[in-house]
């Protein structure tokens, strides 16, 4: 039993006032939970501990569960439809009713059922539960006075809920006129170390050159952990982040709730939608994955479900009250003037897209210019919005693009759909350079400032398929592409006025523990034995990867790759690092770099479950793994995470902290908060 999870199970139990006189018999399920956030039978979303933005606006959600059967049965199945809502502005204060206390209109109560099951042996019997439920929502409201408030749901005669809500003094004073936040999906510290030890020279100890990352003015960690569960995924890991709020795996920018649609949970805003609604500015979201992946969606996008990503693209550019025209949502992205990515599966028309439409020509119409690859993006105009799609899936990784660029040729991932090639794709350098000119250009009108996101996503994507030198080749372009901004900042005269922010919105349980002579590897005949070729302490020795080649003693593994400096200068050194992660599928492991591809450690074998791909690494040993058989790939850990800063308002980014915080502190950078209507 982890730490964390005893205290959010206290935490349940401190919320959860059950004054009620039938004790419940309060099941102590951990991860089948009936509803994340709600451990009584009346839930309040935002639920206990939410802090908000003054003035960040927000659904209140209430539901009213009676469960039919299992261990949490109450009431004979039959929830109580005539609860009461209350919010308590101060300790001696009156609760007042939620449509007094917001000035807004009663709504009506909605009922439906839905089931889940209670713990493993349920699910392998088949035994779900079945729960009843009364609801009701209240969209689009906002506190504006700080402080700290009660809302209490009654129900039940005489059973109360009450959810604790901060809303923090915000900041009147901008330290920052542009924000730059760049995310390395799933980077970890062990990461960085070792991106460090293969791309940057040492000299007895001493290293030659730093990581940009290693030379920022503040840092920081921040803790990722979801509202209801201890790991993260990169949907409810951005939500935190752009949001302020923790909320459930999968969902983006909503907090879950019972009921079955996607796009009804209820909502709060976002920091992209804030800065676009209080300054104006422009702003934009630039990824290497495809553009509707969690992280990039969760700028703009409002659902339970990640995987929606026709509605992701559709509230990309018309927002999410246009894609639920009978949901109230009283603001939006309004079109992200940037948009850089992958991901062409969402607007070539077709079953991707939205309504199968061609979404290319939906942006168009919008005023977009749309460009395709990297010769026509360096040539497009700084005025215009911009969509820049560059090929179906994912982008290439940096390794296939600079030192294997034969890998792009065959995959058919042409961005119009046509199954040609994409072969002139843009980088996260090319794509980040040319999203801040366009940013500058478009905020001299009104002199707004702009806020943009740049995810290197596949360093997490990289990882989860073990493919470790893939990931540190992207997260290498990471810290390329910081000192490549810092410099265009410096050059374009905007690099005192731009906060930039470092971070990650998960790790994977990743590090490195030796190094293993390949060579000698793969010449023994036993698994067993192929494990003396890894050497540990004093046999780790020194890296290879930065020794200039002509002076290695096998020159014959040697690959190029530099793209200048701080990249290594030979990928395949006959010592190679020993890396690995705490959760992997079974798998065989050489070593060395794979050169044909990302790699793919495990397949499906006869039973549907993963087995260790036969074609994979096939001079080295087998590790059987440690998760689950029907996981194909490893999965996120537990780790805080580093944030570093650099600009004005960065001094706010040291110490350790929530992933929230991050929210709090770009919004207090760029005083986004507002203490009345009319501030
Ligand atoms: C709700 O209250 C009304 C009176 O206010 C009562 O008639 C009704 O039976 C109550 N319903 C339930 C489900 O308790
Ligand atoms: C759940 O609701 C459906 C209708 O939406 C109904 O057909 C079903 O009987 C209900 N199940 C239970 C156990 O009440
Ligand atoms: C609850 O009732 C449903 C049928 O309405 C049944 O399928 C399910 O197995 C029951 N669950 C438990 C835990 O008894
Ligand atoms: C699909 O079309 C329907 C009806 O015209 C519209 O209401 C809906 O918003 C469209 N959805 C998308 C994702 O385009
Ligand atoms: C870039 O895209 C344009 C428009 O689709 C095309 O005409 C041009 O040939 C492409 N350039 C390269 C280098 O692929
Ligand atoms: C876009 O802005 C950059 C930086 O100011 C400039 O070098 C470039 O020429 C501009 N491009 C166009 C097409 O105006
Ligand atoms: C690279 O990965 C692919 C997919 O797992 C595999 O087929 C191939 O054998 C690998 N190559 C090496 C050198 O491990
Ligand atoms: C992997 O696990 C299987 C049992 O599932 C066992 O037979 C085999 O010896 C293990 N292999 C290694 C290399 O540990
Ligand atoms: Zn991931």
């Amino acid at each position: 039993m982890s730490v964390l999870g005893l205290s959010s199970t206290m935490q349940g139990k401190t919320v959860a006032l059950l004054l009620g006189v039938g004790a419940l018999t309060c099941v102590s399920a951990q991860t089948f939970t009936r509803l994340g956030a709600c451990p009584s039978l009346g839930c309040v979303f935002p639920p206990d501990q939410a802090s908000f933005l003054a003035g960040q606006y927000f659904d209140v959600r209430l539901e009213v569960h009676a469960p039919v059967n299992g261990t949490e049965a109450y009431n004979a199945g039959v929830p109580d439809q005539n609860f009461t809502f209350c919010i308590q502005a101060s300790d001696d204060g009156d609760c007042q009713d939620v449509t007094t206390f917001f000035s807004v209109h009663d709504t009506e109560v909605d009922t439906y059922n839905f089931t889940y099951y209670e713990d493993l042996f349920a699910q392998d019997d088949d035994t779900p539960s079945v729960v009843n439920v009364a609801a009701k929502t209240y969209r689009g409201l906002a506190l504006y006075t700080p402080g700290s408030y009660k809302a209490k749901l009654k129900y039940y005669n005489d059973w109360e809920t009450v959810a604790n809500w901060y809303v923090r003094e915000p900041t009147k004073e901008k330290a920052a006129k542009n924000v730059i936040l760049f995310i390395g999906d799933g980077m970890t510290q062990s990461m960085i170390t070792a991106a460090r030890l293969i791309g940057h020279k040492s000299i007895n100890g001493v290293y030659q050159s730093l990581m940009q990352m290693d030379q920022m003015e503040a840092l920081g960690h921040q803790m990722t952990h979801s509202i209801d569960s201890f790991i993260t995924d990169s949907a409810n890991s951005a939500t935190a982040l752009y949001s302020g709020k923790k909320s459930t795996v999968n969902a983006l920018n909503v907090y879950a709730d019972s009921s079955k649609d996607p796009f009804d949970d209820p909502k709060f805003e976002t920091i992209a939608e804030l800065f676009r609604r209080r300054t104006g500015g422009p702003i934009g979201m630039v990824s290497t994955a495809f553009i509707t992946d969690a992280t990039p969606a969760a700028l703009c996008a409002h659902t339970r479900a990640r995987d929606e990503l026709a509605a992701i693209a559709y509230e990309y550019l018309y927002g999410p009250s246009a894609y639920t025209p009978d949901i109230y949502w009283p603001t939006s992205c309004e079109g992200p003037d940037v948009i850089f990515g992958a991901g062409a599966e969402q607007f070539i028309p077709g079953d991707g897209s939205p309504n199968g439409t061609d979404f290319y020509k939906a942006f168009a119409s919008e005023g977009y210019q749309v460009v395709y690859n990297n010769t026509e993006l360096q040539a497009a105009g700084n005025d215009s919005k911009t969509l820049g799609i560059f090929c179906t899936s994912n982008l290439a990784k940096w390794i296939d693009r600079n030192v294997y660029p034969e890998n792009l040729v065959g995959l058919g991932n042409s961005p119009s759909g046509d199954g040609t090639d994409a072969l002139d794709q843009p980088g996260l350098k090319q794509m980040t350079l040319k999203a801040i000119d366009i940013l500058q250009e478009r905020s001299k009108a009104n002199d707004s400032g702009w806020f943009m996101m740049s995810e290197a996503a596949s360093i997490d994507k990289m990882m989860h398929v073990l493919d470790y030198d893939r990931a540190l080749g992207e997260l290498l372009e990471l810290d390329d592409t910081i000192k490549a901004t810092m410099q265009h900042l410096k050059d374009i005269g905007e690099y005192e006025n731009t906060l930039i922010v470092v971070t990650a919105d998960h790790g994977h349980g990743f590090d490195v523990y030796g190094s293993a002579d390949t060579k000698y590897l793969a010449a023994q005949a036993s698994d067993r034995k192929k494990r003396s070729a890894i050497g540990v302490y004093q046999n780790s020795g020194l890296s290879g990867y930065t020794v200039e080649a002509d002076s290695l003693p096998n020159n014959a593994t040697v690959v190029y790759g530099a793209e200048g400096p701080n990249f290594p200068v030979n990928w395949a050194p006959r010592y190679a690092y020993v890396p690995g992660v705490v959760a992997f599928p079974d798998h065989r492991e050489a070593y060395g770099i794979n050169k044909t591809g990302p790699r793919l450690p495990a397949t499906e074998g006869t039973d549907g479950s993963y087995e260790v791909n036969p074609y994979d690494q096939p001079h080295g040993y087998i590790i059987n793994g440690s998760l689950p058989t029907d996981e194909a790939q490893g999965v996120h850990s537990l780790t805080d995470v580093s944030v570093f800063a650099n600009g004005p308002g960065s001094e706010a980014f040291r110490g350790v902290y929530n992933s929230i915080d991050i929210f709090f502190k770009i919004a207090d950078a760029l005083a986004l908060g507002r203490t009345s209507e009319d501030y």
